[in-house]
C-alpha cells in the first residue's frame, strides 16, 4: 500500500461518520473556492447512509448549486428498487438538500442492457468533464466502501473489469452475485483528486489487514488497487475495522 495512506483511526462509527462528514464539507468548500465547482462520487452499500444523513443535517454549509453528484457503482436494478445506490442516497441525502435536480447524474439502470447502461454513464461523464480521448475524469472526491472480500465499488476480486485501463465505466459481471454491477474502473478511482474509504465494522478487520498490510495479489483484494496518481487517499476507520492492523494507531 503507497506510503501516502492517511489512516484516520476514529473510536465509534458515529464518530468515524462525524470526521468524514467534516472532510465531505471542507473538501466541497476548497473546491467551489477554487475551481467554481465540487464533484463528487457517492459510494453505496450500508455504511455511507449514515454519513449521508449528517451531511443532511448540516446542509448550509454546503454550496449546494456548485456541487455534483454522481456514482462509483450501481446495481443494475430500477432507480426506485431498494438495492439501488440512488435511491439511499436520495432517501438520505439529496431529497433533504437544495441541490438543483440537473447537478444530479445518476447511473441510467432503467436501460435492461447494462453494458449500453454503462456506455451511456461513461458518456455523461466524458460530457461533463469535457474530456478528449484517453482522458480520465479528476473527481474532487471519490467516497469508496469497503466488502467483506475486498472489493470496492463493483470491483469484485478476480473480475473482469479489475483489468480494464481504457473505459471509464463499465458492466462488470459479478458470477457469485449472477449479476452485472456497473461500475467505475480502476484508472477512474485513481485519478480523483482524493478518494475516501469509509470502513465500520469488526467484521471487516480481518480483509482490512489485508488490504493495508498484507501481500496477496491485489487481485484477491481489489481495494489494495486503489491509489490515487496524484490525489489524496483517506481511510476513515472505526476501532472495530482497524482491530487487526499492527501499525500503531
Ligand atoms: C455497493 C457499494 C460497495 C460497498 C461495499 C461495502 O454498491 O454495495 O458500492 O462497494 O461500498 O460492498 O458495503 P457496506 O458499506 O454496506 O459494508
Amino acid at each position: 500500500m503507497s506510503a501516502a495512506v492517511d489512516l484516520r483511526r476514529l473510536t465509534t462509527p458515529q464518530d468515524l461518520f462525524q470526521a468524514a462528514a467534516e472532510e465531505v464539507i471542507r473538501t466541497a468548500t476548497t473546491a467551489v473556492a477554487q475551481r467554481g465547482r465540487f464533484t463528487i462520487a457517492l459510494s453505496g452499500g450500508s455504511t455511507p447512509k449514515n454519513l449521508y444523513t449528517l451531511i443532511a443535517a448540516n446542509a448550509s454549509a454546503m454550496p449546494w448549486a456548485q456541487m455534483f453528484f454522481f456514482w462509483g457503482d450501481e446495481r443494475h436494478v430500477a432507480p426506485e428498487d431498494p438495492e439501488s445506490n440512488y435511491r439511499m442516497a436520495k432517501e438520505a441525502l439529496l431529497s433533504k438538500v437544495p441541490i438543483p435536480p440537473a447537478n444530479v447524474f445518476p447511473v441510467p439502470t432503467e436501460n435492461p442492457d447494462a453494458d449500453a447502461a454503462a456506455a451511456a454513464y461513461e458518456q455523461t461523464l466524458r460530457k461533463f468533464f469535457a474530456l478528449e480521448p484517453g482522458q480520465f475524469p479528476r473527481f474532487d472526491l471519490i467516497l469508496l466502501g469497503m466488502g467483506p472480500d475486498g472489493h470496492t465499488a463493483s470491483l469484485f476480486p478476480e473480475t473482469a473489469a479489475l483489468h480494464e485501463k481504457s473505459r471509464l465505466v463499465v458492466a462488470n459481471w459479478v458470477e457469485k452475485m449472477k449479476t452485472h454491477r456497473i461500475t467505475f474502473t480502476l484508472p477512474v478511482l485513481n485519478a480523483a483528486r482524493c478518494v475516501a474509504f469509509l470502513v465500520s465494522g469488526a467484521d471487516k478487520a480481518a480483509v482490512l489487514r489485508e488490504v493495508l498490510e498484507g501481500a496477496a495479489p491485489p487481485e484477491k483484494y481489489p481495494s489494495k488497487l486503489v491509489q490515487p496518481t496524484n490525489g489524496k487517499l483517506i481511510w476513515f476507520l472505526d476501532r472495530a475495522a482497524a482491530s487487526q492492523l499492527t501499525t500503531p494507531g
